[in-house]
Parts: structure tokens; sequence; C-alpha cells
């Protein structure tokens, strides 16, 4: 039997996806075939793909970071996975695809009655969120957040999850995006035209509790400024080298700078998380938050923005459209309708 998957085929952006067909392959000992019914579409995806941060994976290989899937075959010594199971795993490349091969250690099983382009807003997205809160920082109600890029998919998912949590919530955003970020709940502060940390300051007084910064580069050090005594900066990616605003060189000086803002006696933190290695090296977190998730997700307390759902074949134009800001939420492609 045949299947067909995406891969980039060398580095670069979208332009270097294609579609091939082949073989479906066969899982290898501890590994377990899935038929992938929903990949999400991620701008780690395109980071990646950017070749512009160290140890990302070699060309070709098939982007996607987290997929919903069906088991469909289990490899010679699998235990504890059920053929037929639907699950979920956070794989961080290998999701565009209509099969794909996982470690069974990856895979957690999520019901069947909820829908699968619901559940893949959790994987990546909202597992980052509820692990920034929760795990990293310790939220509690009251406390105060700047997220950037708050109508992304990351973003209203953070946005959903803090509101939940009766937090003082800020976020930037174009301004044709406001009317969502404020429908979720927080003060829209519009980056473009506005100094967002002027305005941080002005409406909280003091500032925020906790900053995530996904642009990077001296960003973060404008971001840092925006924090109370005792508040954390989290930076978690590097979108503006990616979108060639800035160089590469001042994304790592950026990063570089990180670790000497924590000596300062200002009791301000500055930290980067990475939801992927955070997860291999606490390997019970994925399947505990994500259990958590989908039960404020069966229970209506979230309710995932999607931006659009497209065919497999249309991964390109599906990046296209996250590199472009024109998504408000997740973007999620749809492997197999069921
Ligand atoms: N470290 C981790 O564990 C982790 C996990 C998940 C995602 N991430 C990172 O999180 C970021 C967001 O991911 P995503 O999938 O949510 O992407 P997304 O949906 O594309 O959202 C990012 C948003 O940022 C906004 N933006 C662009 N420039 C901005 C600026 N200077 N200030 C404020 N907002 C700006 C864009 O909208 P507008 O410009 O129109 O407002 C865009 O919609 C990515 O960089 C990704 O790599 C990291």
């Amino acid at each position: 039997m045949r299947h067909k998957r995406v891969i980039a085929s060398r580095t670069g952006g979208p332009e270097v996806l294609e579609v091939v067909e082949e073989e479906i392959p066969e899982p290898a000992s501890g590994q377990v075939r899935v038929r992938v019914l929903r990949a999400g579409v991620a701008f780690g995806d395109i980071l990646w793909q950017s070749g512009k941060v160290p140890g990302g994976p070699k060309p070709p290989y098939t982007p996607g970071y987290d997929l919903v899937g069906i088991v469909d075959k289990l490899g010679p010594g699998v235990a504890g996975v059920e053929l037929g199971a639907r699950v979920a795993a956070l794989v961080r490349i290998g999701g565009y695809s209509e099969v794909a091969i996982v470690p069974s250690d990856y895979l957690h099983p999520v019901p069947a009655d909820l829908d699968p382009s619901e559940i893949i807003c959790l994987t990546l997205n909202y597992i980052t969120g509820y692990q920034l809160f929760r795990r990293i920082v310790k939220m509690i109600p009251g406390n105060r957040v700047l997220i950037h890029g708050a109508a992304g998919g990351v973003g209203t998912a953070m946005l959903q999850l803090g509101k939940l949590m009766d937090l003082e919530m800020y976020g930037t955003a174009s301004a044709p995006k406001h009317e969502l970020v404020s429908s979720l709940g927080a003060t829209p502060i519009d980056y473009r035209n506005e100094d967002f940390v002027e305005r941080v300051l002005d409406i909280t007084g003091d500032g925020v509790d906790l900053v995530v910064d996904h642009i990077g580069g001296d960003h973060l050090n404008r971001s840092f400024r925006t924090l109370r005594p005792g508040g954390t900066l989290i930076s978690t990616s590097a979108y503006a080298s990616v979108k060639g605003e800035i160089s590469s060189f001042a994304t790592l000086l950026g990063a570089l700078r990180m670790p000497l803002w924590n000596l300062l006696p200002n009791k301000k933190s500055a930290i980067l998380f990475d939801v992927v290695p955070f997860n291999r090296k606490n390997p019970s977190f994925f399947g505990e938050d994500l259990d958590a998730l989908l039960g404020h997700l069966s229970r209506g307390e979230i309710d995932p923005i999607i931006a659009t759902q497209m065919p497999l074949s249309e991964a390109k134009q599906a990046q296209e459209m996250l590199l472009a800001a024109r998504a408000q939420g997740k973007v999620v492609l749809i492997c197999n309708e069921q």
C-alpha cells in the first residue's frame, strides 16, 4: 500500500515543501505506525526548515511538530498501545503525512468522541501555554502576563488558559486582530504603532509577572523591561530572524545576554523554553497535561480557535499563511478525514 507525505526537500521557506508518494513504512522495534488524522502547522516547522537554529533536522525530512491519529500497526516489542486507539503525539518532525512512524512512548491516548481538529490545537499550543503557566512559572490568580503574538496559535491558546486561571492579560497583535484578543479577555496592544513597554508600564504601574517573547534579539531586552520585580521573561523562539527582520547574529546576541540579566539585583529572571526537550526530559508531563487539557475541552472550558483547515497537499499554502501572519489561531492539516 502507498501513502503521501510532505517533505522539506532542502533548507528554506514554504517553497521547499513537496508532496511525495511512497510505500507505507513498517514500524521497527519500539515504534508504532499511526494513520494521521490531523497534523498541526506550527511556526516552529518553518523555524526548523529555515536552518537558522542549530540542531535541526537535515533535509529531506517530513515537517510537523504534532499529530493526532489512529494506531495502525505495532512494531516488535511494543506494549501498552492498542491497535485502533486514537492517539496524540508531540513528535517535532514527521506530522505532515498520511502515515507516521512514532516511538511508542511519545503516544498518548485521546478520546475518539472529541474532534481531532480541536485535539491537535492542544498537543503543541495549549501544552506550551499550560506548562509555562503551571510548571515553569506557577502563575496564580491575579498575576499579570504579557503575551506577544496574542492572536496566533500559541497566543490564543495562552489567552484561553490565562482566562481560566484569572490572570490579568496583555497581548500584542497587529490592529486587525485586536477584536479577537479582546474577546479572549486580554488588553490588546498594537505593537506596530505603540511602544509596548511604555503601554504596559502605563497601565500596570510596575509591570507584569510574566512575559512570553517569541520574537527574539533586542526585543527580549524590551520585554524584560515590562517585568515587575520578581517577574520572569520566557524566550520561546527566533521569529524575527526567520522572518528576515533581524540577523541570526542579533538573535544569538539577544539569547546570550539573558543569563547576565539573571545576575541583576532586581529579582527578575530570564529563561529559554523549548517544549519538546522539556517533555522528553520529563516524560510523564505530556500525558498528564494533555489529560488536563482534554478535560477542559470536553467540559467546554476551552474552545480552540482554528484559523483554517487545509488538506495535506496544501501544506505549502498553510505555511505561507502562517509566515505572512494571516492566521488567527491554529492552522490544521487534514491528513485523513477519519
Ligand atoms: N519554545 C517553545 O516551546 C514553543 C512552542 C510553540 C511555539 N513556539 C513559538 O511561538 C511562536 C508562535 O507560534 P505560533 O504557531 O502561534 O505562530 P503564529 O500563529 O504565526 O503566531 C505568531 C504571531 O506573532 C505575531 N507577530 C509578528 N511579529 C510580532 C511582533 N513584533 N510583536 C508581536 N507579535 C508579532 C503575528 O501576528 P501579527 O503580527 O499580525 O500580530 C503572528 O500571528 C513561534 O515563534 C513558535 O516558534 C515556541
